[in-house]
Formats: structure tokens, sequence, C-alpha cells
């Protein structure tokens, strides 16, 4: 029978790159974001290069909805929870405390509700996969990043935990923590649509790393044997050294 794969944040960067790759690897990808015209342009694109996706409209932090679609998904092997990202560039002392509650709904509590969901199929499943997408910010911190840094701090603490907690379980929990990626909308999601200031993000950076190339990294530690768990991946472009050793080259 076709595995299935849930791809949550699908609706662009990353996500949508680790749901074309997982098709391209024989898995059913389930496809979830909250806007339905993305995802289900991106379903019909993989169906019609031959591979296997559905669209489903789901806001990862709703926990209502989330069991809702988790009781009529049926079979699910693997569950890749990479919706998230981050708001604001403020620091601790200005820090807007809905943004920093926003930032851990979505990166820290969304996983929590997915994983809790799809556990029992998971598992039921005898080879189940949980990869959390979080970040370099979950491993560092740096001026300005505070909210987000916190919340990644969060995704990799749950899934270290959950690792320790499932130990003699058939599920792998594997995470991927990317350095500098250059997507559509996470620099102009955090900087609330100013696209210079999201621009400036990149700026003399020679290759900043695709959303592909951080798919390619989720795809390959997926579809690495069942009994290989490759417990953290951390991927940064070359030119990104440390988060504050970025090579940039004057025009
Ligand atoms: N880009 C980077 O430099 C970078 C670096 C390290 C880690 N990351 C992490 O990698 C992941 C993907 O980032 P990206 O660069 O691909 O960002 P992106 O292009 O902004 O994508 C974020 C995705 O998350 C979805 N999403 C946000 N809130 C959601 C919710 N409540 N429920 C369901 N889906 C939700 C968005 O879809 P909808 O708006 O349609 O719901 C979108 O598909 C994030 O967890 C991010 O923190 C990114």
């Amino acid at each position: 029978m076709t595995a299935t794969a849930v791809v949550t944040g699908a609706s662009s960067g990353i996500g949508a790159a680790t749901a074309r790759g997982l098709a391209a690897e024989g898995y059913d990808v389930v496809l979830v974001a909250r806007r339905a015209d993305r995802i289900e342009a991106l379903a019909e694109e993989i169906t019609r290069s031959g591979h296997s996706a559905r669209a489903q409209v789901l806001d990862v932090t709703d926990r209502d909805a989330v069991d809702a679609f988790a009781k009529a998904l049926g079979p699910c092997d693997v569950l890749v929870n990479n919706a998230g990202g981050a708001i604001g560039t403020e620091t601790v002392a200005e820090g807007d405390p809905g943004d920093w509650r926003r930032m851990y709904e979505v990166n820290v509590l969304g996983v929590l509700n997915m994983t809790q969901a799809l556990l029992p199929e998971l598992i039921a499943g005898g080879d189940g996969t949980v990869l959390v997408v979080s970040s370099v910010a979950g491993h560092g911190v740096y001026e300005g990043g505070g909210g987000y840094v916190a919340a990644k701090h969060g995704a990799h603490t749950l899934a270290a935990t959950l690792r320790l907690e499932l130990c003699g379980e058939p599920v792998r929990v594997l995470e991927v923590a990317p350095g500098m990626v250059k997507t559509e909308e996470f620099s102009l999601n955090r900087l609330r649509g100013d696209a210079d200031r999201a621009e400036a993000v990149y700026e003399g950076v020679p290759d900043p790393l695709s959303a592909e190339d951080v798919a390619d990294t989720i795809v390959w530690a997926v579809t690495r044997p069942p009994h290989v768990n490759i417990d953290l991946l951390v991927v940064r472009p070359r030119a990104q050294a440390a988060q504050h050793k970025i090579h940039r080259v004057k025009e």
C-alpha cells in the first residue's frame, strides 16, 4: 500500500518543495496549510506529474480542527511538521507579547497538536516518522530574535523529548534545523510585509539555501531505512558559518 506523508505548511517555501520531493519518492502526500488556493494548485501540479497528492485546509493551531482531520485521515506513515515562522525583529525589551504568543502557537503548539493527533496512526503503521523543521534559531540565540528563538528552542525540545519517550515504539523522531533559506515569504512575514527589508536579509550573500536544498535534506532523512534515525540535521549555506558569521559580497 502507498505510504502517506502529511506535510504542514505546504503552501509555500520549504513545505511545498518537501511535498513535491516526497511525492516524487512515491508517497501519497497530504498538503496542509490555511490557504486553499495554493495547496489545491500544488496538489493538481503533483497529480499532473503522475504522483499522488491531496490538499487539506487546516490551521495547525486549531486543536479541534486538527483532531477532526486526524480522525478522517486514516493511515499515516510520515508527519513533516514544517508550518511555522517568525514575526518581528524587536529586542526582548521591546517585543510584543502577542507576537511571541503567536510564534509559540504555530512553531510549538502546532507541532504538538499535529503530533499528538497523528501519533496513534504513526505507531499503528509499524514504521512511523515524525520530522520537525526547527531552525538554527532552536540551537543558538541572536539579538532581535528572542521570540522566534524561544519558540524554535521549544520545537527542538519537543522533538528531543518525544524521541526519548517513544524509544521502543516503531516511530522515529527527526529534526532538521535550517540556517538561512531564501524563501518567498519567510522574511516578508517576519518583517511585516516590508519587501525591501526582507530582500536586504539576503543582500550580498552569494548563495543562501533554497527551499529545494532544505527539502532535499528532509526527503533524504525520511527515506533512510526505518531503523536509521537522523536525530538532528543542521543545514546552512556555505556563506553562513554561524548566526553572526555571514559572508556578504559588496557590490
Ligand atoms: N526561511 C528560513 O530562513 C528558515 C530558516 C530556518 C527554519 N525555517 C522554518 O522552516 C519552516 C518553513 O519556512 P519557510 O521559509 O518555507 O516559510 P514560509 O514560506 O513562510 O512558509 C510557512 C508555511 O507555514 C504555513 N503556516 C503558517 N502558519 C500556519 C498555521 N497556523 N497552520 C497551517 N499552516 C501554517 C504557511 O501556510 P499558510 O499561510 O497557507 O497557512 C506556509 O505554508 C518554518 O517552520 C520556519 O520557521 C525557515
